[in-house]
């Protein structure tokens, strides 16, 4: 995808039963073998993690290193997905739009004002993401879910890689997939081969993997072996 991407087109390419590693788990000393690796492998939706250091206790990267692999993702005909786990996130989404980001999700639990955030990241030309942490009500997506494009469920608490996947994750999915219209649903914490297929089979479509992807001995085939798990739990495959 170039700058010149559209919506449609930028729907299309998150649509789908679709993997994305985080690059959360990547080598950063080697970042460019990384994303070649999975991109070689059929990713094209990759998941790049912002930590504040406030909103959750991590501090990871910015837009310097977004910027550093986005014309290696574009080039491949892929996507980049900035998860911002950030305090006063609409101060970031000029920066990282810039930068490269073809989607820009941001916390409801850190702005008051869900909505003109979503707009926000509409007028920079991205799709606009909103997530919610395990202990968040799911019923509070309802209110903005007409508006944004993608709505991120978290089956971690965010702030690391290779934590466990939260039981009952599947049932929030699925209570939030009837809240959501048109918005995609992502799930990002814990997801492997063993967790996807649940998560799959309760709405999720666009399912962030990193330590299960990045952490393997072999990332290409720990990324094609997920796949092939939520590929299975497809409700299209199932009908
Ligand atoms: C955690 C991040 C995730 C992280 C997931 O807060 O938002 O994207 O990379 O890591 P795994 O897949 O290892 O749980
Ligand atoms: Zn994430």
């Amino acid at each position: 995808m170039n700058e010149k991407a559209t919506t449609a087109d930028l729907r299309q390419a998150f649509e789908g039963i679709q993997v994305a590693p985080s690059l959360l788990s990547a080598d950063f000393s080697k970042l460019d073998s990384a994303v070649g690796e999975v991109l070689a492998a059929g990713a094209r939706v990759i998941h790049f993690d912002v930590m504040d250091g406030h909103f959750v206790p991590p501090i990871t990267v910015g837009p310097v290193v977004l910027a550093s692999i986005a014309d290696q993702v574009h080039e491949a005909g892929g996507v980049v997905d900035v998860h911002l786990m950030v305090e006063r996130p609409e101060a970031q989404f000029a920066e990282f739009a810039r930068a490269g980001a073809d989607s820009i999700t941001f916390h409801l639990e850190a702005t008051d004002h869900a909505h003109r955030a979503i707009e926000g990241i509409h007028e920079l030309g991205c799709l606009a993401g909103v997530a919610i942490n395990p202990g968040t009500p799911v019923d509070s997506i309802d209110a903005v879910a007409s508006a944004c494009d993608l709505i991120l469920m978290m089956s971690v608490n965010p702030g690391w890689g290779g934590q466990k996947f939260i039981e009952g994750s599947p049932e929030r999915i699925g209570a939030a997939r009837a809240l959501s219209g048109e918005a995609l649903i992502e799930v990002d914490g814990g997801i492997t081969a063993e967790t996807a297929g649940p998560v799959v089979a309760a709405g999720a479509t666009l399912l962030v993997a990193g330590s299960a992807v990045f952490g393997a001995d072999d990332p290409a085939r720990a990324y094609e072996e997920i796949l092939a798990a939520a590929l299975e739990a497809s409700p299209a495959k199932n009908s």
